[in-house]
C-alpha cells in the first residue's frame, strides 16, 4: 500500500483541477491510497510565525505530507505560473529549515486549463520549485490537460474517455516511479 497525498492548486468549489483530482483518486488501483490534502486554510507563510508553536494548520499540513509516501499535484495556471495558494503550501511544507516535509519524496504534476495550452507554464514553474524542495518530480509522461470545460458532466464526473485512458497510464507510470525511489524499491 502506498499513500499518496493529492494537492490541488485551486481553492474554488467548481474547480476543474479538483474534478480531475477526484477522477484520479477514484480510479486509482487498490494498492494506491490517494487522498487530498487541503491547502485553502493555510495562513500565508510568515517566518515570524515559525516559533515553537506555529499555526495549527501548518503543523497539520506538514504532518499529512510527512505521512505520505508520495505527492501528486493537480494545478491550474494563473498568469502563466502556479496559483499563489499552491506556492504558499510549498513554502509552508518546506520549513522549518532542515525539517522540510517534502524532502526526498516522489512527486508528479498534472496541469489543467479550459485553455488550449494545457497550463504548461504552471506545470513547468511548479516543477522548478519541486526541485528546490527536493521533491523528485517524475519527468515523463508529462500531463498537460487542455479544454477542461469539455471533459466533465454536470456533476463534475470525468466523461472524456481519452483523458481517462491517459490518466490511467499516468498513474501507472507514477506508481512505477514511486517504486523506483522507495527504500529497497
Ligand atoms: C488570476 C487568474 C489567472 C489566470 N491565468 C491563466 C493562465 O495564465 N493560463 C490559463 O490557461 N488560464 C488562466 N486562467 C484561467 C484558469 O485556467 C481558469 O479560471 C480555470 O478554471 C482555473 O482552474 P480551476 O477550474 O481548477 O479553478 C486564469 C484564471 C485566473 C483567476
Amino acid at each position: 500500500m502506498k499513500k499518496i497525498g493529492v494537492i490541488v492548486g485551486s481553492l474554488r468549489q467548481g474547480s476543474y483541477s479538483r474534478m480531475l483530482a477526484r477522477a484520479v483518486i477514484e480510479s486509482a488501483p487498490a494498492h494506491l491510497r490517494l487522498s487530498q490534502i487541503e491547502i485553502g486554510s493555510l495562513p500565508l507563510y510568515n517566518q515570524d510565525l515559525e516559533t515553537a508553536t506555529p499555526p495549527a494548520a501548518w503543523t497539520e499540513f506538514r504532518e499529512r505530507v510527512i505521512a505520505s509516501d508520495a505527492v501528486l499535484f493537480v494545478t491550474p495556471e494563473y498568469n502563466r505560473s502556479m496559483p499563489g495558494a499552491l506556492k504558499n503550501a510549498l513554502d509552508v511544507g518546506s520549513r522549518p529549515w532542515g525539517h522540510s516535509a517534502w524532502d526526498g519524496k516522489p512527486a508528479a504534476i498534472i496541469s489543467i486549463t479550459p485553455g488550449a495550452l494545457g497550463a504548461m507554464a504552471a506545470n513547468n514553474h511548479l516543477r522548478q520549485v519541486l526541485y528546490a524542495v527536493n521533491l523528485a518530480a517524475m519527468a515523463y509522461p508529462e500531463a498537460y490537460i487542455p479544454a477542461a470545460a469539455t471533459l466533465f458532466d454536470g456533476s463534475g464526473r470525468l466523461v472524456d474517455a481519452g483523458v481517462r485512458k491517459f490518466l490511467d497510464s499516468f498513474v501507472q507510470a507514477f506508481d512505477a516511479w514511486i517504486g523506483r525511489l522507495a527504500p529497497g524499491g
